[in-house]
């Protein structure tokens, strides 16, 4: 049994076929409909989503199956106490196939070694958040042709970005990236990040605060929202909120294939106004969350191969 926890749970072999799969599901659908006919999945979301959420269930019903789950803590026995280690033992019991979201660090890794049923990570704390990387990474190769060979700006909050922390350690695997990390100084990536991942595999990159001065050399940049809950207090939050905006004006620096991806939800950092932007390809990764969160589905439930 399988679960997911990290980006680099799948090799990269294993990712190419994972992102071939997610490719067959967008051209063909109809093929995948039944494929998880009598097959569960449980959405344990103790933190909200709406996307990674709803994309997981949809992602599921496309596929034939179905799905329980909750959405809050409050409104599981989290709130009267229950681990996520006794949780899951129970919904083993209930589903085949789990999706949890949590805000402390590290709680789906607990679930998945007590687990009778593969447990994905959709989101741990400021940690990691593999399924979004799988979402880029399925992006990034359908519209730009390639994994590899680029330069990426990755902008915003790169301290609590869980999105970002994933993707870094995933990109790292393919040849010639060159990351430019746009942030502010208080908001700059994690010391784990930058010396045990790209330091360590002696990655090019480069800090830097001002969007204005990385834009021209991008070809792909991917902005993030400040992440207000997993601030100390209000104050710094408001401070840094508005730090970055990008807008018409400011993408007059940037080259005309240069794609603009974001996680979502989007807050300010970018202005409505881009949405029609032939560059702007965030609300096309959104729909590719969904066909590679059913090929992941199918995968770890070993009925990849089951479609003919
Ligand atoms: C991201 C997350 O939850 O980390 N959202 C998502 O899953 N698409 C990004 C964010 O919340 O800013």
């Amino acid at each position: 049994m399988r679960h997911l926890m990290n980006p680099l749970d799948f090799s990269v072999e294993e990712l190419d076929r994972l992102l071939d799969l997610a490719n067959d599901i967008e051209k063909n659908p109809e093929k995948y409909a039944h494929s998880c006919a009598g097959k569960k999945l449980a959405t344990l979301f103790y933190e909200p989503s709406t996307r990674t959420r709803l994309s997981f269930e949809a992602a599921m019903l496309n596929l034939g199956g179905s799905v329980l789950g909750f959405s809050s803590a409050d409104s599981s026995s989290a709130a009267k106490g229950e681990s996520v280690a006794d949780t899951i033992r129970v919904i083993s019991c209930y589903a085949d196939i789990c999706a949890m979201r949590h805000p402390k660090e590290g709680a789906p890794l607990i679930a998945s070694m007590k687990s009778r049923i593969p447990v994905i990570n959709a989101g741990d704390g400021g940690h990691q958040h593999p399924t979004q990387t799988l979402t880029d990474l399925l992006t990034i190769r359908s519209l730009k042709g390639r994994l590899g060979n680029f330069t990426i700006g990755l902008c915003g909050d790169l301290k609590f970005g869980r999105t970002v922390h994933s993707l870094i350690q995933a990109l790292i695997r393919y040849p010639d990236v060159n990351f430019v990390l746009i942030s502010p100084e208080e908001l700059r990536i994690p010391d784990n990040i930058r010396d045990d991942v790209l330091r360590r595999n002696r990655q090019q990159f480069k800090e830097v605060v001002r969007l204005e001065d990385a834009l021209p050399e991008l070809d792909l940049l991917y902005m993030t929202r400040v992440q207000r809950e997993r601030f100390f207090n209000e104050e710094d939050y408001v401070r840094m909120k508005d730090f970055y905006i990008l807008d018409k004006e400011k993408l007059k620096l940037a080259g005309p294939d240069m794609m603009i991806l974001h996680p979502l939800p989007r807050v300010n950092e970018i202005s409505v106004e881009v949405d029609d932007d032939p560059r702007a390809a965030y609300f096309k990764q959104a729909q590719y969350g969904v066909y590679v969160r059913m090929a992941l589905i199918l995968t770890l439930l070993g009925l990849e191969g089951s479609v003919c």
